[in-house]
């Protein structure tokens, strides 16, 4: 399936993800009761969270949205830095969901590879999966580093040759700490991916990413096996794409 690839500027570009979140959601609530979302960290998304924290409560059913998230600082949830605080600020705490239905990362675990393997468990229980299977989440949304790095899986980086485990924590030298994240098994097994990229800065990896697939750049490896794959980019994120790409 080819990348829908969507150029707007703010507002247009966080109000019409927040339609097409709006739109998966009820969809497959309809069609099998709940909702699987991975929401993805960093800056860009708390436009997003604000929008949907904002919605007449009739518009989603937020009681059968289960909240994941695609990767985690290796930071405590009370941290700036967290991805889990940034979403629970913005989002969680301001709409009915209910506790059981969001999935934390334990990030405070003081080891990384404890808090990945415990989230990888909770996603198995959660998706009732077999040894070996992989989760189809409804939606993992995913930003995009101006390196073209994605969810935590950056270049040069153990995690992005991991092809068996759902998550894994390893360590970014670029940042120096370790990050927790998806692997792109579990990404390219999603219903829908959608990524959000807002900033100049990231428009020499844009252009990459549509170029070739390359490991130097993480974000360009992903492309669901059986999803739609969503780009939603402003308008100076996709400044070099060739016209012929950018919708
Ligand atoms: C994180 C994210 C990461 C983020 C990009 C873009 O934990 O930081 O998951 O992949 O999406 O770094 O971040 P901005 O939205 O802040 O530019």
């Amino acid at each position: 399936m080819n990348p829908e690839v969507n150029v707007l500027d703010p507002p247009a570009l966080f109000e019409a993800t927040a339609k097409i979140f709006i739109e998966l959601a009820n969809k497959a609530i309809a069609k099998k009761g709940s909702f699987s979302v991975a929401l993805s960290g960093g800056s860009t998304p708390r436009k997003l969270f604000d929008l949907l924290a904002a919605l007449p409560p009739a518009m989603i059913p937020w009681q059968q949205v289960y909240f994941f998230w695609g990767d985690e600082r290796h930071v405590p949830p009370d941290s700036p830095e967290s991805n889990y605080k940034m979403a629970n600020d913005s989002l969680l705490s301001k709409i009915p969901v209910r506790p059981e239905n969001i999935f934390r990362i334990r990030a405070e675990e003081k080891d990384a590879a404890i808090a990945a393997r415990e989230y990888e468990e909770s996603i198995q229980k959660y998706f009732r999966l077999a040894p070996g299977e992989l989760p189809v989440f409804d939606l993992i949304t995913l930003g995009m580093g101006p390196e073209g790095h994605t969810a935590s899986l950056f270049p040069g980086t153990t995690a992005i040759k991991e092809t068996q485990r759902l998550v894994v924590s390893n360590w970014v030298e670029k940042l120096h700490t370790d990050r927790i994240t998806f692997t792109f098994p579990v990404i390219n097994h999603a219903a829908c991916v959608l990524f959000l990229v807002a900033g100049k800065e990231k428009a020499p990896a844009i252009r990459k990413v549509f170029e070739r697939p390359s490991a130097e750049v993480p974000a360009s490896l992903v492309h669901p096996t059986n999803g739609r794959l969503i780009w939603m980019l402003e308008g100076v994120a996709a400044a070099e794409l060739p016209r012929n790409i950018a919708s």
